[in-house]
């Protein structure tokens, strides 16, 4: 039975939206709109109106006219009136729902069977109840002012909690009063590069910008949007080839760099080019942006520190809880130098219009109840017995195979025969195990010489848990045989 209308004690109603127009009494204005709500679904069947009085004192109307039009609409059929259980839309009054076609938005592509496409965290593993609790106990101590407009800065408890933790855990140097709360990296790109939903003043930092050979195509497109260039460098097996700044014709003065654990290919920026940058940066007068999207997922090396910490005045280093929480939070920041701050926070605009003020205290408290750090230790032990599984079944199954880009992150890279990848793309989406190409995150200005191998980028982390096994199955059956490609 729904009982949306009112709580059982029937003291706090919900509202619905009436309009009493048309010619007649209000009585039979207030029946129209009553049978209207009941026919178009917006009030469906069992659902329990509001006492007479209180609908009155909504519509500003007698309470004798309220009890009138119920007393009306039951005779009709409409509603049901029972000691004890209120008034209530009747069971059967409102017409089924029309029968829908499905219809395919253009930005919910199908989901393949086995969904190993890269990108987000095992969805199943959120941690509603201690999302839950901190939600709870962070807006029971929250002052009244934190439900005013808040502060495009985003709310101090976050910045402290932050400050701590990035210390901490990534060896960041920062202040609360150098952090700007943001909605992810991608809105920390738009609010540094301008561009749409990138706020007043067509960004802070000028372009063009130097960016890895291989990186996700929706940062580039935003940049694109900002009309900002973007040149590529290439990668080895240490990182991007900072030194190749020193050929890049143009002004560059932003390199864009993923440090931890390069986007897509997977290694870390070697000790000598996380110096270069920096040098470069200092020289040039250029600045770093150091997306920092999965620092927190290493499993097998020491932990690598952000760039930001060798020289905090050149580097802007941004982490959003995409990977660590889930994509759909909306919770980002970015660490700035202390010269750039006031141009960010203009960007941003007068009043937070991005990250919901009360999620940033929720994950201020469980940053600071230690729910953060033991959700993402809980991960890490999980997403590395899915990497270690991933491992061992391409071992046993496809031993011409080789896995990189797996001692951190979630998702690994599947060295492929030459010239196969392309197919095995297709094989994979025809068996319906979703996947990308390595060459699908390639710059479209990268040269030859940039270009990687083929390869497949499997993201481990996305499966639910119990569909993990078969998901890896599902990829030994579609991988390029031994022996195939080109030679
Ligand atoms: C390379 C890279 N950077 C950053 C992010 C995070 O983006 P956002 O914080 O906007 O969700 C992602 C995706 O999660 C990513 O793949």
């Amino acid at each position: 039975m729904v009982d949306s209308w009112v709580n059982s004690a029937e003291r706090i109603g919900s509202d619905l939206h009436l309009e009493l127009s048309g010619g007649g009494s209000r009585r039979a204005a207030l029946i129209r709109a009553l049978r209207a709500a009941v026919q178009d679904g917006r009030l469906a069947p069992g659902t329990r109106l509001p006492p007479y009085r209180s609908l009155a004192a909504d519509l500003g109307v007698a309470r004798n006219t309220v009890a009138d039009a119920y007393a009306e609409l039951v005779a009709e059929g409409w509603l049901t009136a029972r000691q004890g259980s209120g008034t209530r839309v009747a069971e059967r009054a409102a017409p089924p729902p029309p029968a829908r076609v499905p219809k395919r938005s253009p930005s919910a592509p199908a989901r393949p069977a086995y969904n190993l496409v890269q990108g987000q965290p095992d969805a199943g593993s959120f941690p509603r109840a201690a999302w839950l609790a901190a939600a709870r106990r962070a807006l029971t101590a929250a002052p009244n002012e934190a439900f005013g407009p808040g502060d495009p800065r985003g709310r101090v408890e976050l910045r402290r909690a932050l400050a701590g933790y990035l210390a901490r855990v990534r060896g960041v140097r920062t202040d609360p009063e150098r952090i700007v709360v943001c909605s992810g990296f991608a809105h920390a790109l738009r609010l540094l590069f301008g561009g749409p939903g990138g706020g007043s003043g067509g960004g802070v930092l000028r372009g063009p910008a130097a960016v890895e050979a291989y990186g996700l195509g929706f940062h580039r497109s935003l940049l694109d949007a900002a009309k900002v260039r973007t040149v590529p460098l290439s990668l080895d097996e240490h990182g991007a080839r900072v030194e190749e700044l020193a050929d890049v014709a143009g002004p560059v003065r932003a390199l864009l760099l993923t440090p931890a654990h390069q986007f897509p290919t997977g290694g870390p920026l070697h000790p000598a080019r996380r110096t270069a940058a920096v040098d470069w940066a200092r020289t040039r007068d250029g600045l770093i942006v150091e997306d920092d999207y999965d620092g927190e997922f290493r499993y097998d090396r020491e932990p690598v520190g952000a760039v930001q910490g060798l020289d905090p005045e050149r580097v802007v280093y941004v982490g959003s809880v995409s990977k660590s929480l889930s994509p759909a939070v909306r919770l980002g920041w970015m660490v700035l130098p202390e010269h750039l701050v006031d141009a960010v926070v203009t960007a941003k605009g007068q009043r937070e219009a991005w990250a919901s003020v009360p999620d940033q205290l929720t994950l201020a408290d469980l940053i600071d109840s230690g729910h953060y750090d033991r959700h993402v230790r809980r991960m890490r032990q999980r997403y590395r017995r899915r990497r270690d599984h991933l491992v061992t079944a391409l071992a046993d199954r496809a031993p011409h195979i080789t896995v990189t880009g797996i001692a951190a992150g979630l998702h690994a890279v599947l060295r492929l025969p030459p010239g196969t990848e392309a197919s095995a793309v297709k094989a994979a989406a025809w068996q319906g195990v979703g996947l990308e190409g390595l060459s699908d995150y390639r710059h479209p200005a990268a040269t030859a010489s940039m270009r990687a191998p083929d390869g497949l980028v499997v993201g481990y982390a996305t499966p639910p848990e119990h569909a993990y096994a078969a998901a890896v199955e599902a990829l030994c059956r579609v991988l390029p045989p031994s022996g195939e490609g080109e030679l």
